[in-house]
């Protein structure tokens, strides 16, 4: 079982994409558990605030640390955590490897940063890892959150239907996913590969790997430099 914790000052981008699908079977069968936690709750003063002016000027709000740090001992009041991880732009780049590591944790607290981001001592001292989900700056960590939520949680046992079927997901051997076809065989003229229709399942799983091969080469050729 795995518990993730997120904490954010926009609980409602997280709650759609995190209740649907495979996330929320994995939830509903106690899998995987996600609490969403409004950080607006340990704001400041009548208005719950929980941003500032930038010291020294300049545009965009800070996150300010004395909310973040109260919401996250009382968090760890409750429970251990593996990971406090802040989403971030210039954090290490989610990958597969990683996702395969995060999925064998047991508690994990995500922080998602709005505005100009979270104070830096935070970072510094509370943060243990920070993970990016690209090259690209989103408006909140809460989207980049949902996207480590999902690419974790559906590596947990029991998640997946058939209990394989994540071995041979794109990057899991460092090649991508082989072409799939389904139902009817022969759509507008165009035909599914007869080996697919061949029943020799041997024969059919060498044909995928040649052409997961075929693909990474062409698509990819980067992962299989790594090798
Ligand atoms: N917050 C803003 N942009 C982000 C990104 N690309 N990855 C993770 N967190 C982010």
């Amino acid at each position: 079982m795995l518990h993730i914790d997120i904490i954010t000052v926009v609980p409602e981008l997280l709650v759609s994409p995190l209740s649907h699908s495979i996330l929320g079977r994995a939830r509903d069968r106690g899998l995987l558990e996600v609490d969403i936690i409004d950080l607006r709750t340990y704001g400041i003063g009548k208005h719950k605030q929980v941003d500032d002016y930038a010291f020294g000027g300049g545009a965009g709000m800070v996150m300010m640390p004395q909310p973040l740090m109260d919401c996250i001992e009382d968090l760890q009041s409750k429970r251990t955590y593996d990971e406090i991880i802040y989403m971030a732009p210039d954090g290490e780049q989610l990958d597969q490897p990683m996702a395969n590591n995060l999925s064998m944790l047991s508690n994990i607290m995500l922080i998602c940063g709005h505005y100009k981001g979270i104070d830096e001592r935070i970072r510094e001292h509370i943060v243990t890892r920070e993970i990016s989900i690209g090259d690209y700056v989103l408006s909140g960590g809460e989207l980049a959150a949902a996207v480590v939520v999902d690419a974790v949680g559906r590596l947990l046992p029991g998640v997946l239907n058939d209990e394989t079927s994540a071995l041979f997901d794109s990057f899991q051997d460092n090649l991508v996913a082989p072409p799939a076809y389904t139902r009817p065989a022969d759509f507008k003229g165009w035909k599914v590969p007869d080996i697919l229709l061949s029943g020799n399942f041997e024969a059919i799983d060498a044909w995928r790997h040649e052409e997961a091969v075929k693909r990474t080469r062409h698509r990819r050729p980067d992962l299989l430099e790594d090798e």
